[in-house]
C-alpha cells in the first residue's frame, strides 16, 4: 500500500498505530470530512487535475501531527505544546510519504500542510500553492462549523462545557473590535475575542471573507452555518440583536454572491 494511491488505507493505519484514544478517534473523523469537502470543493472548482490531487493528499495530511501532539503533550492546544502543522510536516517527512513525488508537487503539499492553521498565509506563495492552501484551509474552517453547530443546536450543551469555548464570559456581548472586522470584511483577531458571542461570530466572519472559494461558502450556506449561529446569539444576548443582525445579513449576501441562500 502507498500513501499517493491508497491515502485513506495508510492514512487509518497509521492512525491506529497509536493507542486507542477519544480525541485521536475525534482527529480521524474530522480529517475523513476535512478531506471529503476538499474533493467537493477541487471539484465545485473546477481545479486542475494535479491541483484537486494533490490538495486532497495534503487536506487527508493536514492533521498527521495531531496524533503524535497527543501522545506526548496530552493536549490538541498549540498554545501549550507545539505548532502542529510543522509537526505534521515533520511527520509525513519522516515518514517519506511524499518521497515518490516530484519536488514541486511535494513542496506543494507540505506548504498547504505548513499554513493550514496560519492566521493568514504568508505573502508571495507561488499560484499553485496558494491555490491548495486555501483548498485545505477552507476544507477545515467547514469542518470547524459542522462541529459547533452540533453543540449549538443541542439545547445547554455549550453552556456546560467551557472547555469547547476557552472558558469566555457566557452571555456577554460581542466586542466591537469582532463585529467590526466581520462588517469590514476583515479576518477576525483571535485576540478580540472576549465572549461566547465573540467566538460563535469567528465563523460568520469566516462566510463573509474568510472562506476562499465560493464552492465553500456555497457548502457553509448549505448547511445553515449563518442561520444556526444568528438563532442562537439572538437567544444568548438579545440587546446584541441588532449588531447580530447586521453581521448575519452581510454572511448571508456574501452565501447569495456565491449562488445559494443561507
Ligand atoms: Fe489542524
Amino acid at each position: 500500500m502507498d500513501i499517493l494511491t491508497d491515502t485513506e488505507a495508510v492514512f487509518k493505519a497509521y492512525y491506529l498505530s497509536y493507542p486507542r484514544a477519544e480525541m485521536n478517534d475525534l482527529k480521524w473523523a474530522h480529517t475523513r470530512r476535512v478531506a471529503t469537502d476538499a474533493k467537493r470543493i477541487a471539484e465545485g472548482e473546477g481545479l486542475t487535475e494535479r491541483l484537486a490531487r494533490l490538495g486532497l493528499l495534503a487536506a487527508w495530511l493536514h492533521d498527521t501531527g495531531r496524533f503524535e501532539q497527543f501522545r506526548r503533550f496530552a493536549t490538541f492546544s498549540d498554545r501549550v505544546s507545539v505548532n502542529h502543522a510543522l509537526m505534521s510536516c515533520a511527520e509525513v517527512l519522516r515518514l517519506g510519504w511524499l518521497d515518490a513525488l516530484p519536488a514541486d508537487d511535494r513542496n506543494l503539499v507540505l506548504r498547504a500542510i505548513e499554513c493550514h492553521n496560519m492566521k493568514e498565509i504568508p505573502p508571495g506563495l507561488p499560484e499553485d500553492e496558494q491555490l491548495a492552501v486555501h483548498l485545505v484551509r477552507d476544507a477545515d474552517k467547514l469542518d470547524i462549523c459542522t462541529l459547533l453547530d452540533l453543540n449549538l443546536k443541542r439545547e445547554g450543551y455549550l453552556e456546560s462545557h467551557p472547555e469547547i469555548y476557552w472558558g469566555l464570559a457566557f452571555a456577554a456581548p460581542p466586542s466591537e473590535a469582532v463585529t467590526g472586522a466581520i462588517l469590514a470584511g476583515r479576518e477576525v483577531d483571535y485576540a478580540d475575542i472576549r465572549s461566547v458571542a465573540d467566538f460563535v461570530l469567528i465563523q460568520v466572519g469566516w462566510c463573509v471573507g474568510g472562506l476562499h472559494y465560493a464552492t465553500s461558502r456555497r457548502l457553509a450556506a448549505e448547511r445553515g452555518t449563518v442561520g444556526t449561529r444568528e438563532r442562537f446569539l439572538l437567544k444568548l444576548v438579545p440587546e446584541s440583536a441588532d449588531i447580530i443582525r447586521r453581521c448575519c445579513d452581510l454572511a448571508r449576501s456574501r452565501a447569495k454572491e456565491a449562488g445559494h441562500g443561507a
